[in-house]
C-alpha cells in the first residue's frame, strides 16, 4: 500500500484528516496529492503536509492508484461527471468515497460501472485519529482493494466492514452522528453540575474524564455495557437514583427514536443527492 499513489479529490476537513493519518502512518508526501478548487483549503493542505494540491488537474487522476473522494455530497455529481471524462479507464484506479449518503450505484452511474468502489462512513474524531469507519465495497473490489481501503481508514481509527450497503445508514446514525450525542450528554451533565454549584472547570474535567474512563472500561472489559452499568448500580444508592430518573423519563425510547430519525434522514438524503433530476 505504501508504494501506491493516492489522489484526494477534496481537501477539506475529512480529506485533510485522512492525509494527516497516512503521513503519520509513514506514507511519503510525494505519494499523495490533492485537487481542490478552494484556494484556502489548498494553502492549508500544502502548508501543513507539504503535498501538491492542484486547483484542477484532470491529468493527475490518471497517475493515481487510488482516488479518494472527499467533497460534500451535493458536490459529488458535478465532480464525478467531470472525473468520468478525464479518467483513463485502462488504469482503473480504486475509488474510495467518504461522501455521506452517496450510494455505490449512484457513484457507478456517474463515474462508470467498470470500477472498484469502496464506500466509507468515517466520523469526526478521525481528525485526532480516534475515529471509527463503516466500510462497504462493490463486487469489483478485490480483497487487495479492500485491504487498501482498510489501510487508509485505519490511519484515522478503527474500521468495521458491513454486510450490506443499507447498514451504512445505521452506521451514519450511530457512529457518524454519534459524537454529537455524547457531546450533548456531556454538555448537559456539565451544566447540571455547574447549576448545583461546582466550578465550570472542575465540572468539565470530571465529565470528560468520566466519559473517557467509561468508554475505556467498556472497551477493555469482557462484560457488556449493560452488565457494567448493573455492577456500579447498588440498590438504594446514588447511581440507582439517577438511572431511575432517566429510565422513567423515557431515555430508552428517546434514544431509539433518535437513531431511527437519523437513519431515516440518511436514507432521504441519499435519495435526494443520488437523484439525476
Ligand atoms: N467532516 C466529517 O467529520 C465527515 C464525517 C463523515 C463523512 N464526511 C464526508 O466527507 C466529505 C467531505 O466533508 P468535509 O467536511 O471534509 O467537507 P469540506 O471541508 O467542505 O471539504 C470539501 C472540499 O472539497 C472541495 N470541492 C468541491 N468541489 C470539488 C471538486 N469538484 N473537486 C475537488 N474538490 C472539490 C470543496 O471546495 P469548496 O469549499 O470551494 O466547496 C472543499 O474544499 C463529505 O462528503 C462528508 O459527507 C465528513
Amino acid at each position: 500500500m505504501k508504494d501506491l499513489n493516492l489522489c484526494f479529490i477534496g481537501c477539506g476537513n475529512m480529506g485533510r484528516s485522512l492525509i494527516g493519518g497516512l503521513l503519520a502512518d509513514g506514507y511519503r508526501a510525494d505519494r499523495l496529492c490533492g485537487i481542490d478548487p478552494n484556494p484556502q483549503q489548498r494553502e492549508i493542505t500544502q502548508g501543513r503536509f507539504g503535498i501538491e494540491v492542484y486547483e484542477d488537474n484532470p491529468g493527475i487522476v490518471n497517475q493515481a492508484d487510488i482516488l479518494v473522494l472527499a467533497v460534500k455530497p451535493q458536490q459529488m455529481r458535478a465532480m464525478l461527471t467531470s472525473l468520468a471524462t478525464a479518467m483513463n479507464r485502462a488504469r482503473a484506479p480504486l475509488v474510495i468515497s467518504v461522501a455521506a449518503g452517496i450510494r455505490i450505484a449512484t457513484i457507478e452511474r456517474w463515474l462508470g460501472h467498470d470500477l472498484a468502489v469502496v464506500r466509507a462512513m468515517p466520523n469526526t474524531p478521525a481528525i485526532i485519529r480516534t475515529g471509527i469507519t463503516g466500510l462497504y465495497a462493490n463486487q469489483r473490489a478485490t480483497p487487495e482493494h479492500r485491504q487498501q481501503a482498510e489501510s487508509l481508514l485505519r490511519s484515522v481509527g478503527a474500521v468495521v466492514w458491513v454486510g450490506m450497503e443499507e447498514h451504512l445508514d445505521i452506521v451514519t446514525a450511530l457512529s457518524g452522528s454519534g459524537p454529537a450525542y455524547f457531546f450533548l450528554l456531556m454538555e448537559l451533565l456539565e451544566r447540571a453540575a455547574v447549576e448545583q454549584g461546582l466550578p465550570a472547570e472542575q465540572a468539565r474535567l470530571l465529565t470528560v474524564e468520566t466519559a473517557l474512563g467509561a468508554a475505556r472500561m467498556v472497551m477493555e472489559s469482557s462484560h457488556t455495557a449493560a452488565t457494567l452499568r448493573q455492577q456500579v448500580t447498588s440498590p438504594g444508592g446514588t447511581t440507582e437514583a439517577a438511572i431511575q430518573v432517566l429510565t422513567q423519563g423515557g431515555i430508552e425510547q428517546l434514544v431509539r427514536q433518535a437513531l431511527v430519525a437519523a437513519r431515516n434522514r440518511s436514507v432521504e438524503l441519499a435519495d435526494r443527492f443520488g437523484s439525476d433530476a
